[in-house]
């Protein structure tokens, strides 16, 4: 039995409405009301996290933001500042999804700073690492990880990890329908935790590692078991309520 909480994380990406994300929530929430063992957050998009942080008060469901600047504040169209995400009680912010690294040009370096100035703020990062199908089929993905956790190692130092959330999301698998192997994704997230306890074995051990990549509601629960697995980040199947309950109930 692991000693770390698992975490599910809703990542809706730029889906829904204000109405279409009421009716998710409400029913969501009713689910998760009845109890279940891991801690669940939603990250909605972020014009919407104001709505979500009243609906979610009375809830034992918790509140995330998809991205953030890495910017305090001042002349930068279009960007969203860390303490505007903490004025709205957000807990957790992604940093590094593969979406923005490959279609927003987010190398790991701006990932580092983002992740810093999550943590100046008070809130928690999850680092999304994870390679491509070409780096996977040249045998590159520890070497794409092990450079992508380098990197917020170099800038915020191993002892940030302490407060930090890690999803291994291959990104092959993100919205494909084709998820990592048992086997493949228990083995990267082993990879993940021996690479951090090279610089600290009780980080290592107390990090929690989620998965991500067409996670569904017939597929949580043999991820969820393995050692190595303390959660994961949902991004389709967070959209539909009964499967991503499902998701949530099959975490331990
Ligand atoms: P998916 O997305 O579950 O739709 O594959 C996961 C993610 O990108 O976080």
């Amino acid at each position: 039995m692991s000693k770390r909480r698992s975490l599910v994380s809703a990542n809706w990406k730029m889906n829904g409405s204000l109405d279409s994300i009421r009716q998710l929530v409400s029913v969501i929430s009713q689910g998760v009301s009845q109890g279940t063992e891991s801690e669940v957050i939603i990250c909605p998009p972020s014009l919407y996290i104001s709505e979500l942080a009243g609906m979610l008060k009375e809830t034992n469901i918790g509140l995330g933001a998809q991205n953030v600047s890495h910017l305090e504040c001042g002349a930068h169209t279009g960007e969203v500042a860390p303490i505007m995400l903490k004025d709205f009680a957000c807990k957790y912010v992604i940093v590094g999804h593969s979406e923005r690294r490959v279609f927003y040009g987010e190398n790991d370096l701006r990932v580092a700073e983002k992740f810093v100035a999550v943590q100046a703020n008070e809130m928690i990062p999850i680092l999304c690492v994870g390679e491509l199908l070409e780096e996977r089929e040249s045998d590159c993905t520890k070497e794409v990880i092990s450079r992508q956790l380098d990197a917020v190692i170099e800038l915020a130092g191993i002892i940030a990890m302490k407060e930090a959330v890690i999803a291994y999301e291959p990104v092959w698998a993100i919205g494909t329908g084709k998820t990592a192997t048992p086997k493949q994704a228990q083995e990267t997230h082993e990879f993940i935790r021996s690479r951090l306890a090279r610089h600290d074995h009780e980080i290592a051990d107390g990090i929690r590692i989620l998965y991500g990549g067409s996670v569904k509601a017939d597929n949580a629960k043999q991820l969820f078991e393995l050692e190595d697995i303390d959660g994961g980040l949902i991004g389709g199947a967070s959209l539909v309520a009964d499967d991503f309950l499902t998701i949530c109930h099959s975490a331990r």
